[in-house]
């Protein structure tokens, strides 16, 4: 049955575009219900209208606490109609009750190999620490910061010349392919999560072509569509 599934977003939305092509191509059974910005100047509102795919603006400085704001994300979410939700690149914390709410439903992609470097500087972070590899991680959401059961991580190269602006860049190629394909497992019903960790049911589907993101290694693989 296709997921219907809330997207909150901050930014550009390059994640959420991903997202959309691939329901549109057919690789994730889900629709978008609603996309969801704090931000009124987010590309990411355009990337929907673009879609027909309904918006919603909820700037966070119109509410007067952080449980208020919630409780107005929460309604909106609830509203469209979504069983689950990701944030791809939404910047904001969210609050126990929606965590409650949506619990074991709600996604995150996060530009870091976590546990290291969470926060919104990771690229730029894991850039200045000096390490070789980089990444990106998938996770399911819990009421800590970028704290939940990984999906999926890709890792990338990371270069002494390299800053937040080019590591980012060489991550995020990797985040539109693995945020898509973390979307499908759960639209597909093939995660589940035990404690820390998330098993993927298998499935009789191919492995993606994966020669474009060399020397990148992606796990779980990605499957063909992603
Ligand atoms: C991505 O790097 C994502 O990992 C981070 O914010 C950025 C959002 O990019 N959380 P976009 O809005 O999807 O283009």
């Amino acid at each position: 049955m296709t997921l219907p599934v809330a997207v909150l977003v901050s930014g550009s939305g390059s994640n959420l575009q991903a997202v959309i092509d691939r329901i549109e191509s057919g690789a994730i059974d889900a629709r978008v219900t609603v996309v969801v910005s704090n931000k009124p100047d987010a590309y990411a509102l355009t990337r929907a209208r673009n879609h027909g795919i309904p918006t919603c603006l909820l700037p966070h400085g119109d509410y007067p606490d952080r449980a208020a704001y919630d409780a107005a994300l929460l309604a909106a979410v609830r509203d469209s109609g979504a069983e689950a939700v990701l944030l791809a690149g939404f910047l904001r914390i969210l609050g126990a009750p929606f965590v409650a709410a949506y619990r074991d439903r709600i996604v995150n992609i996060h530009p870091a190999l976590l546990p290291s470097f969470p926060g919104i500087r990771g690229q730029g972070d894991a850039a200045a620490y000096g390490v070789t590899l980089a990444g990106a991680t998938v996770h399911f959401v819990d009421e800590k910061m970028d704290n939940g059961p990984i999906i999926i991580q890709a890792a990338v190269p990371a270069l002494p010349d390299d800053g937040a602006a080019t590591l980012g860049a060489r991550i995020l190629r990797l985040e539109h392919r693995i945020c898509p394909q973390a979307l499908a497992w759960l639209a597909a019903g093939r995660l589940t999560i035990e404690g820390r960790k998330t098993r993927l049911a298998p499935a009789d589907v191919p492995p993606a072509d994966t020669s474009d993101t060399a020397p990148c290694l992606v796990n779980p693989p990605l499957e063909a569509g992603f």
